[in-house]
């Protein structure tokens, strides 16, 4: 064993003396230590008897699994700087390593018979996400990801107001009305401000009614990541009485942040004062997927949960996770990765974790930055968090639709992903905005700058973009000569 381990550090050490530390396409490195921790693992069962079956048809098993990594070749890279698009990043090798390192013992999460390690790691974990939010108590758990966070975040909040309705603002993920429809709750949608986020004024209106139960303030839009103005909210809630739900499931971890602007901070500060709120570990959390989380200030809303079952529970009169969840069997493993990052990255102001936040807030801003000096583009509001959204400038907001799908387009030939969003054209400001009918619709470029490398490639995302976007608009004005 020891001469394993000796092995395995030797390869690690020549590996950083001949550039192991450089970046590379794929980390494989933590694939020595998985081993090494799965003989320690394994120690833990010495006492038995061996019981599990060899591989027996290794030729089998290996054509197998290359086909798979055949197929799996059909992505975007998503794991690279040059994908700027959609919400998407890979997992920390600590997550991936420790997920799989689980995958030997499978525990369930939903009763301590089936995960009793993994149980204790998911409760440590959710309580870590409560303390960054400023909880000392709380009551919360992991999800299979923000839909199913939010559902229960939705279903405490019409048990607790029955009849009564969920309101959400227009640029809320639409999961928000889909799911109050499975909860038989009414929804309405309040309008958005230019700046994509709820306009107070509009809810008020509905407020006055007196049939609103929750409101759900979204603390990052999916689409341009705005941050709804949660002092405002939190004023009209004492007047108006209603619970406060807020989806953060994309910009929670935002709140350990140090360069927020002066109008988005303030929401943060204050998340502590909301009842209930998702915050998604496999969003900005690098976790793999199957992973979100729902945590309430009030504990006491646990008893909504309790249900008696015959045959979950055998060995332990301990709180399991199965009481305080709407999900049957969950993934031990996402525990244990979230657990295991926590620990190698833990969630405070000025650690490591924080700083890959502020990075990336730094290089939506530093894009923002080259796309407003640019008279071929047109931009939208400052980024709140790290997405940036712009069109290129047109005669017609048709127009400059068609080309930002060409840009789009073009910019992946060379292996530079954004995404297109389709958003009010009033968002942007600008002729274009004027030449807009009310209620238009522009479809814009959309970056998405969540790696934290992502602040040292901008520069050539920007030189990519700014080499088609020429291409694109030459060829444009060639087609209109001809
Ligand atoms: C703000 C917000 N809420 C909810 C969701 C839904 O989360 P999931 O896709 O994990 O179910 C998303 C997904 O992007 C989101 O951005």
């Amino acid at each position: 064993m020891e001469e394993k381990n000796r092995k395995v550090k030797n390869r690690r050490r020549k590996g950083e003396k001949t550039g192991g530390k450089q970046p590379r396409v794929f980390e494989k490195d933590s694939l020595d230590i998985l081993r090494s921790a799965l003989d320690e693992l394994e120690k833990g069962f010495s006492n038995l008897l061996p019981g599990v079956e060899p591989i027996k048809n290794n030729d089998k098993f290996e054509g197998t699994i290359l086909d798979v990594a055949k197929r799996l070749k059909n992505n975007y890279p998503y794991f690279h700087p040059l994908y700027a698009g959609q919400m998407l990043k890979p997992p920390h090798p600590i997550a991936r390593i420790a997920y799989m390192l689980a995958m030997w013992i499978n525990p369930n999460n939903h009763a301590l018979d089936g995960g009793r390690a993994s149980s204790a790691m998911e409760k440590e974990a959710v309580a870590e996400i409560a303390k960054m939010i400023g909880w000392e108590t709380h009551v919360g758990h992991l999800t299979g990801g923000g839909t199913m966070a939010n559902l229960e975040a939705l279903w405490i909040g019409g048990q607790l107001n029955p009849g009564k309705k969920v309101v959400a603002s227009e640029q809320a993920h639409y999961t928000h009305s889909r799911v109050s429809n499975v909860l038989g709750l009414k929804f309405e949608a309040v309008k958005c401000d230019r700046e994509g986020k709820m306009d107070l004024d509009a809810l008020e209106e509905i407020l006055t009614k007196g049939d609103v139960g929750t409101v759900v303030a979204t603390i990052g839009t999916t689409a341009t990541g705005s941050v709804d103005p949660l002092p405002r909210l939190l004023e009209l809630r004492e007047q108006y009485d209603f619970r406060l739900h807020a989806d953060a499931a994309y910009g929670g971890y935002f709140i350990l942040a140090d360069n927020l602007n002066q109008t988005t901070k303030p929401s943060f500060d204050r998340l502590s004062e909301v009842d209930s709120i998702v915050i998604d570990p496999h969003k900005h959390g690098l976790q793999p997927y199957g992973c979100g989380c729902v945590v309430f200030r009030d504990p006491a809303v646990a008893r909504f949960y309790r249900h008696d079952s015959p045959y979950t529970y055998f060995t332990s009169s301990d709180l399991h996770l199965g009481e305080i969840s709407l999900e049957c069997s969950r993934a031990g493993a996402s525990a244990v990765g979230l657990w295991a990052t926590q620990k190698f990255l833990p969630l405070v102001k000025g650690g490591e974790f924080a700083m890959s936040l502020s990075a990336g807030r730094e290089a939506a801003l530093k894009l923002f930055g080259k796309l407003e000096a640019d008279n071929r583009f047109i931009t939208a509001f400052l980024p709140e968090l790290d997405i940036v959204v712009w069109a290129p400038v047109a005669a017609k907001v048709s127009e400059s639709s068609e080309l930002s799908k060409l840009i789009f387009s073009e910019a992946a030939k060379q292996n530079l992903h954004f995404a297109l969003a389709e958003l009010p054209a009033k968002f942007f400001d600008f002729a274009l905005g004027k030449l807009a009918t009310e209620g238009e619709t522009i479809t814009c470029l959309r970056s998405v700058l969540m790696k934290k490398e992502h602040l040292v490639w901008v520069d050539r995302i920007w030189e990519i973009l700014n080499a088609v976007t020429d291409s694109v608009m030459d060829d444009r004005k060639r087609r209109k000569r001809e």
